[in-house]
């Protein structure tokens, strides 16, 4: 099979034919696959029917599988799925769905926020691999915005501002702008601020790109309101309609996104009454984008 890849949005998103992600894949194709992420930032792949182990094989190709982690306030004891594998489902360990007022539940629903997965780690996630195994009667779409194309269509002034400039991320941060802000002792220090470049150049393609993700909460150096102000600008421009495209989910379908180059969210869907069952293997990034210190 000859691997084929059509391009589904002006600026990014290419759609993979030819090849079946639960056989082998050669080193040649690896390859080819790595650097159409390089230079489409999401890769949309249909009819890939995984178990759980074909996923965490096939996601390989890409590197090192980050564990699920810190990235929660799942206890172990509750986990649905393996600890490679992020539960992005709407359901508890034994496949009931989580109840409305459920902690966790709460804090899924930050997913509907743009963000880049991980960005709150020292060294933020290379891609991730979202694998659709039930979906909702309406609602819960997956956006994804494409940060080169933003950051290529902003002005000299605001290009050369932020050229050099370090942002804090974390979770608590993120949540916070959903009012979820009761933590415990150990979340709150797992979730510790980690300090992120805000502009980014990807190594394949040259390409700089706007380091967003709502897990922001501030910019060394800046005043606080003032920081969130400009990430807010920021925020808003990039993820305007001509840097989005919009995936309406089947079964069997395996989208891959570039944590480096995009953000993403979730639309809204009535997850508290139906499931959605989605099942992420994320790839680890392999350096941190700035020293961190203290
Ligand atoms: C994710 C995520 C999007 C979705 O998997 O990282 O943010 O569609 N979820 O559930
Ligand atoms: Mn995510």
């Amino acid at each position: 099979m000859t691997i084929v890849i059509d391009r589904k949005h002006e600026h990014f998103v290419g759609e993979v034919s030819g090849i079946d992600c639960r056989q082998a894949v050669t080193k040649e194709d690896g390859q080819l696959l790595n650097e159409a992420l390089d230079q489409f930032g999401v890769l949309i792949f249909r009819k890939q029917a995984f178990t759980d182990l074909e996923q965490i094989t096939f996601s390989k190709i890409f590197g090192e599988i980050e564990l699920a982690k810190g990235g929660n306030v799942t206890k172990d004891k509750d986990r649905r799925l393996d600890v490679q594998m992020a539960d992005v489902s709407n359901l508890d360990k034994d496949g009931n769905l989580l109840g409305r007022s459920d902690r966790r539940r709460m804090f899924n629903l930050g997913n509907r926020l743009w963000h880049s997965d991980s960005s709150y780690r020292v060294i933020p996630a290379k891609c991730s691999l979202l694998s659709c195994r039930s979906v909702a009667s309406s609602g819960g779409d997956t956006e994804f915005a494409f940060m080169p194309a933003a950051y290529d269509a902003l002005d000299q002034d605001t290009k050369m501002e932020i050229e050099e400039l370090v942002t804090e991320h974390s979770l608590l941060y993120s949540r916070g702008q959903l009012g979820f802000t009761e933590f415990e002792d150990e979340e709150r220090k797992a979730f510790a601020p980690v300090r992120q470049r805000l502009v980014r150049t990807n190594e394949f393609t040259g390409r700089k790109s706007i380091f967003l993700s709502s897990h922001i909460g501030s910019i060394i150096g800046w005043e606080i309101p003032e920081a969130r102000d400009l990430i807010r600008e920021l925020m808003e421009h990039a993820t305007s309609q001509p840097f989005v495209y919009r995936h309406s989910w089947s079964v069997g379908d395996l989208v891959v996104w570039d944590n480096r180059q995009c953000m993403h969210r979730v639309r809204r869907f009535d997850d508290a009454s139906e499931p959605r069952d989605m099942r992420r293997t994320t790839i680890a990034g392999t350096a941190k984008t700035v020293p961190q210190s203290n």
